[in-house]
């Protein structure tokens, strides 16, 4: 097990991580991933200017901490996740950049910079996987970042086309003082659909000795994440999709129904008041078999009432103040799924099992007694 003289580069090596995601890794996601063993947990990108000129504010009612702008919620905090969260931020400039983590540092345990994404938004702004090939600027941004902070700054990277090039961004970035590496092993031009070079890790992983390089490509299972990491040599593991189907990916005993995982994502999207869309959004990411009830349900669904009804919660899931501010990420999450799981007009009838298509995994389905037990 690989350990790092630096305290803070310490905390990300050996961990299994919630990569970054937009619209995907918004609070509920979060902590679902942290209750079923995830270590750390990134937000999704959010544009350096964005949280620059949102306003802070504890919400009241729930207790969380949201950032607003324009009365749109662009992040929402929980009290206790503070250990494990890390900011990922958009940017192309060193001094926007700074704003953003200072705006942002105090709910958070490490400030991460984006430099993988290559989508056209970010590369006509010089941000995301633009930033791979101005190494120039990356520096600028990481220095100013790593000299002012009072949180650990680490980066998200893709592949540069050859191996003599990714080797020397990534001693480039070494150099920084960041804490840590995250490496997509895919190239900028490359699909989710093409395989992860995990083969051209290792060679990063031997140049960069100073700090914990984590692998992200391709990891679905739990037991991906030490195949992963045996043949990468990497220290962490990071995982986006495998995570975004069913957040119980980081479980140690195996994935949790998925169905069940679903109630408790509705139950702990309503009580924290994430926003609708949103929740649905990911719900449907959770339902890829377009043919399934519970897809088509969730397509017609317009409502937090409609979710309700699908996903069978008489009684909505709520968190109090205190709750928020005195238990753990996991209490609150374990009271959701006990609240998903317990009915007290029809718990003791299950529903019967629904047609499976045969391409469909046999942890999909209605929750059984079984899945209970596995949580
Ligand atoms: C829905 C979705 C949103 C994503 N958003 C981000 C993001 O905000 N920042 C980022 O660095 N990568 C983002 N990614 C890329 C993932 O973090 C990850 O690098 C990629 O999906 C490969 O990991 P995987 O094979 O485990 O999915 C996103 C991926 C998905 C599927």
């Amino acid at each position: 097990m690989a350990t790092f003289a630096d305290s803070d580069s310490q905390r990300y090596a050996n961990k299994a991580i919630l990569a970054p995601m937009v619209r995907v890794g918004t609070l509920p996601m979060r902590m679902l991933a942290l209750k079923y063993g995830a270590d750390l947990v990134y937000t999704p990108e959010i544009i350096d200017k964005r949280i620059i000129n949102a306003t802070r504010r504890v919400n009241p009612e729930t207790g969380i901490i949201e950032y607003i702008t324009n009365g749109v919620t662009d992040l929402q905090i929980h009290p206790k996740e503070k250990p494990f969260l890390v900011f990922q931020m958009g940017t192309s400039d060193p001094e926007i950049a700074l704003q953003a983590a200072l705006a942002v540092q105090q709910d958070v345990s490490g400030i991460d910079v984006n430099c993988g994404c290559p989508k056209k938004f970010s590369i006509q702004g010089g941000m995301g996987a633009a930033l791979l090939t101005n190494p120039a600027r990356l520096k600028a941004i990481l220095e100013t970042l790593v000299a002012h902070c009072s949180v650990p700054v680490t980066c998200k990277i893709r592949l540069l086309d050859t191996d003599p090039d990714t080797l020397d961004l990534v001693r480039m970035i070494e150099s920084t003082g960041v804490k840590a590496l995250a490496v997509h092993c895919r190239t900028r031009d490359e699909r989710p659909a093409q395989p992860a070079h995990w083969d051209r890790l290792k060679p990063i992983v031997d140049a960069v000795t100073t700090i914990p390089v984590i692998v992200n490509g391709d990891v679905f299972r739990y037991e991906d994440i030490a195949r992963a990491k045996e043949i990468t040599g990497a220290s962490s593991v990071m995982i986006a999709r495998g995570a975004q189907s069913n957040p119980s990916v980081f479980c140690s005993q195996g994935p949790a129904n998925s169905h069940l995982v679903a109630q408790q994502y509705v139950a702990i999207a309503l009580a924290i008041h994430n926003r609708f869309q949103n929740t649905k959004y990911t719900l449907m990411q959770m339902y890829p078999y377009t043919k399934s009830k519970e897809y088509q349900l969730l397509t017609r669904a317009k409502t937090n009432e409609a979710l309700k009804v699908i996903f069978d919660l008489d009684e909505p899931f709520s968190v109090t103040v205190d709750q928020l501010r005195f238990c753990t990420v996991k209490d609150i999450c374990r009271d959701a799924a006990d609240h998903a799981m317990v009915k007290p007009d029809h718990a003791p009838q299950p529903k019967p099992a629904r047609p499976r298509s045969p391409a469909e995994p046999s942890n999909v389905g209605p929750p059984t007694k079984q899945a209970k037990v596995a949580i």
